[in-house]
């Protein structure tokens, strides 16, 4: 397979990017030839500081490599880097139908709460279809919310191919695993729109603070509970190793603690999970040239895999001169 997948660089990463994606992202790399890029154009319609762009765009990329993306194996690059794709995507523009566009749901809900929409969000799934359609990808893993913009991928690459001949590679999502619950910090999903992340890179003391202070039931001491569904068992089931999640299901279930024991359990447990990364992220964030070296040699594999794929698409439909 050729996998392909996008990150938006839009502030510090937290425990459901990684359970949710990057996780999996990882782990396809061994097996799958697996390109994975850092979507900076795309944030740029909701990220105006041009500072923070920047900075977000090198930390992920840190993150990323620190949490065991293996360069050697998966090619990783920033978007911009490619300016073939923003070309494919004006070739891709000219045939994209509005209505298609205006039942996207990012466009779609912005427009329903009465907030004026800019070209850059309402094109936003075409530059996403010049992403996937430049390298030949046919495998896409998602979240479920992708899975209309891998969609409309699909329409403008089969419109296309119908029109001016088979240049493109018809893709597929591949919907992510989303077993893992990932409660924030007060029981909805956690999500940065709902500011209850717990952050991946946090500091160790910052984060048990933050732990700390989870919102629970007032559950009387000696009353046993399911644990599946409470927020720190779940989040706790993420980060222990599976002796210790089960002697604390069987806690749950007898009874007789009190949530300060398993807030403090998890914390630990946070600590241990994520003490490697963080060390590894310390030594690579001392390294920007290493980083920089990285994304160089990514930028320069993607750029010749779009390059002639970009060729292709300017071919058939006649604005390269032969
Ligand atoms: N829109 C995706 C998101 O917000 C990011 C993205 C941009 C992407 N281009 C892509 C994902 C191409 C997959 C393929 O998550």
């Amino acid at each position: 397979m050729k996998v392909l997948s996008g990150i938006q660089p839009t502030g510090p990463i937290h425990w459901g990017n990684y359970f949710g994606a990057i996780r999996q992202y990882i782990a396809l790399q061994d097996n799958e030839q697996a390109f994975y890029f850092i979507a900076n154009l795309h944030a740029l319609t909701t990220v105006r500081e041009p500072a923070k762009l920047r900075d977000w765009t090198h930390d992920i990329a840190i993150d990323l490599l620190a949490l065991g993306l293996n360069p050697d194996k998966a090619t990783l690059f920033v978007q911009s880097d490619v300016p073939e794709v923003s070309e494919l995507c004006w070739l891709l523009m000219t045939g994209a139908p509005m209505g298609l566009l205006e039942r996207c749901h990012a466009y779609k809900d912005k427009k329903a709460k009465g907030l004026t929409a800019d070209a850059g969000l309402f094109t936003y799934p075409v530059l996403q279809a010049a992403d996937i359609l430049a390298y030949d990808s046919d495998t896409v893993p998602v979240g479920e919310d992708q899975v209309q913009h891998i969609e409309v991928c699909r329409d403008l690459a089969g419109s296309f191919n119908h029109e001016f001949g088979d240049v493109f590679v018809m893709p597929n999502a591949y919907v992510l695993e989303t077993s893992a619950r990932v409660p924030g910090t007060d029981g909805e999903k956690m999500s940065k729109s709902y500011n209850n992340t717990l952050a991946v890179f946090e500091d160790a003391k910052a984060q048990r603070k933050q732990i700390m202070r989870i919102v629970t039931d007032s559950r009387p001491m000696d009353q046993p509970k399911e644990p599946a569904g409470d927020v720190l068992y779940d989040l706790y089931s993420l980060v222990a190793p599976t002796a210790d999640r089960e002697a604390m299901a069987a806690l749950y279930r007898r009874g007789g603690f009190g949530y300060g024991e398993v807030k403090k359990a998890l914390a630990d447990a946070a600590e241990k999970y994520w003490a490697e990364p963080r060390t590894r992220r310390a030594d690579l964030a001392a390294h920007p040239a290493r980083i920089r070296e990285i994304l160089g040699d990514g930028a320069a594999k993607a750029r010749t895999k779009a390059a002639q794929v970009l060729r292709r698409a300017q071919d058939a439909c006649g604005v390269a001169q032969r």
